[in-house]
């Protein structure tokens, strides 16, 4: 219904967007509709034209540890309209007004609608535009609020790029209840399900606020929350979007999500973790779990997944089945997720297998911990056990922390940072004890084979998109083999593609530099790395004129024109979710 009425207003419907961000180092997740549309909302054209409308999966973690109240959601479906330089604030709010509360589309009482504007920053004035329009659409004074920069300014914290004021719509969700102050209220009374952001400006690296060359318009509307209004349902969980998941989990532990507080609590964790680790996992660029970005909050949602449904004793394997519940609930709107369900179930059941093996140990040693120190009166658990039990028994360090925080104890973060860095000074000592540095063999053959791998590295990545990554690397001087992240089988144009660029890069004889830096510095440049902390302070990059930098231990050919004709052999499925190449020079 939403998108034929942006379409019957001009808008194009385009497709959602990956909900790992596509050439984005702000943020590790698409955490809004707008993410992808980044580029066009500066100014770039774009191919659908100047009205656009559609459906984007989110992820946002921020709120993480609120899950399990009413409306909190780390993974959502968000409806959103755009002008681009076209319309502004006048049809953005009619056409908001009249989807909420004409009788054709969602018919919302108009006496049940509040909304917020913003009340205006030095050199930003208040959103007096805004009112206007409102109360010419008939919305009463009294529920028009103007409201700080923390509430109504839409951009990605603290970060550069387009934002500007927006105008949130609310529903008073107890009208039975008399007047209230919206601003006071702190009950969740009232209820918000839409918001028109009017993206004027462009935030620069010294934080101040230019306008931009167009005045846009990005709506989100949270399709969970609207749901649930619509259905006149106390929470998100209770609307259709998530019967078939918690009638599964009630299924598997025989119990009722409303049968009390804490129950309730740990049913919604579980639910709604579970189906955001569907999305990571079921998401064509192959994330999977780790100690580092996107694996690491992906690590997050699961083990904190593990950890309630324990309370409410899901039997061992639970998230298999409860994750096929939600690939068989959601593949239709998006077919990914069927392509992808071996990874997904492998993936998830592996990383649940991991974690019940350790969770009642480390949950032992933790209360252990907690209670001396209660004795001896201490507030902060120390860094060196938050380290340990990360180590040990695989607790993310967050996780220790909400668990002491609801034992009103505080955590050690930067004695944990420390006990952190020193371990991975220990182990870098070992590591270059047993590791001979680089290739086990620097004849010209395993040299030039090497060289060819970081070519076909890149252009793997120009063909196949970024999520393609190293995962692992085997040279020797007859034939090199390439582990690479990707989840489909490549096809006879994708190869003979990558295999042009390499021979391209190659006749195009490039010359092959070395540079010692700090990694830092070297990630800043944009060099392709595994940044999973194994490397020294100091690293070694390569760059093979402008096409390529990889961080590398060497060595390398010093340009490409010796390397000779590559040709790709084989092609295969590795492991879930990451495939093999195997090629020649000849
Ligand atoms: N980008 C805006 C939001 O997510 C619409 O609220």
């Amino acid at each position: 219904m939403y998108l034929g009425f942006f379409r019957d207003h001009g808008h194009a419907v385009i497709s959602g967007g990956s909900l790992i961000p596509e050439n984005d180092p702000t943020v590790l997740f698409t955490t809004a509709g707008m993410h992808p549309l980044v580029p066009y909302l500066l100014g770039e054209a774009h191919p659908a034209g100047t009205r656009l409308c559609n459906v984007q999966k989110c992820i946002r973690t921020g709120d993480i540890e609120a899950v399990g109240d009413v409306s909190h959601l780390t993974f959502f479906e968000m409806l959103g309209n755009w002008s681009l330089g076209d319309y502004f604030k006048e049809e953005a709010i009619a056409w908001s007004y009249e989807f909420l509360t004409s009788k054709a589309y969602l018919g919302f009482d108009p006496n049940l609608l509040s909304v917020t504007v913003f009340e205006g920053i030095e050199g930003i004035p208040l959103d007096q535009a805004s009112i206007d329009i409102w109360k010419k659409l008939g919305l009463p004074e009294s529920r028009i609020h103007a409201c700080p920069m923390v509430d109504n300014w839409w951009g990605p914290a603290g970060q550069t790029g387009p934002c500007g004021p927006d105008t949130e719509m609310f529903i008073d969700t107890r009208p039975g209840d008399g007047d209230a102050d919206f601003h006071e209220d702190n009950t969740g009374r009232f209820f918000e399900i839409w918001n028109d952001v009017f993206m004027q400006y462009n935030k620069t690296a010294e934080g101040l606020y230019e306008p931009l060359q167009q005045a846009n318009v990005d709506t989100g509307m949270g399709l969970e929350r609207t749901v649930a209004m619509l259905q006149g349902k106390p929470s998100v969980f209770e609307t259709e979007l998530f019967s078939s998941l918690i009638e599964a989990i009630e299924d598997a532990c025989s119990r009722r999500m409303s049968e009390d507080p804490d129950v309730t609590r740990a049913f919604r964790v579980v639910a709604d973790h579970v189906r955001s680790a569907v999305f990571i996992l079921g998401d064509d660029k192959a994330v999977v779990p780790s100690n580092l970005g996107q694996g690491y909050v992906l690590r997050r949602l699961i083990r904190r997944c593990v950890r309630f449904a324990k309370q409410l004793e899901l039997p061992m394997g639970f998230s298999r089945s409860l994750a096929e519940t939600v690939v068989d609930e959601y593949r239709h709107a998006y077919p990914e997720l069927d392509r992808n369900r071996d990874r997904v179930l492998s993936e998830l059941g592996r990383e649940e297998e991991k974690f019940e093996k350790t969770l009642d140990r480390g949950l032992h040693e933790l209360n252990k911990v907690v209670q001396k120190m209660q004795e001896h009166g201490q507030a902060t658990l120390p860094g060196r056990v938050v380290f340990k039990l990360y180590d040990t028994y695989g607790f993310p360090m967050e996780f220790t922390e909400e668990i002491c925080r609801e034992q009103k104890m505080a955590i050690d973060r930067e004695g944990y940072e420390k006990a952190f860095a020193k371990h991975r000074e220990l182990s870098k000592q070992g590591a270059q004890k047993s590791f001979k540095g680089g290739l086990a063999d620097h004849s010209d053959a395993t040299t030039n084979l090497h060289t060819a791998t970081h070519l076909l590295h890149k252009s793997l990545q120009m063909v196949l998109g970024d999520h393609v990554r190293q995962r692992g690397s085997n040279i020797t001087p007859e034939r090199l083999r390439f582990d690479f992240s990707h989840s489909q089988k490549m096809t006879d144009e994708e190869k003979q593609a990558v295999e042009v660029l390499v021979n391209q890069a190659i006749a195009d004889d490039m010359p092959i530099s070395m540079e010692v830096t700090s990694l830092e510095a070297a990630r800043e440049a944009g060099a392709m790395a595994l940044f999973d902390g194994k490397y020294a302070e100091q690293i070694k990059t390569y760059r093979i004129g402008e096409f390529s930098l990889e961080v590398c231990g060497g060595p390398h050919a010093e340009k490409t024109s010796v390397l000779g004709k590559f040709r790709i052999k084989k092609e295969e499925a590795c492991s879930a979710g990451v495939r093999r190449i195997r090629a020649v020079l000849e």
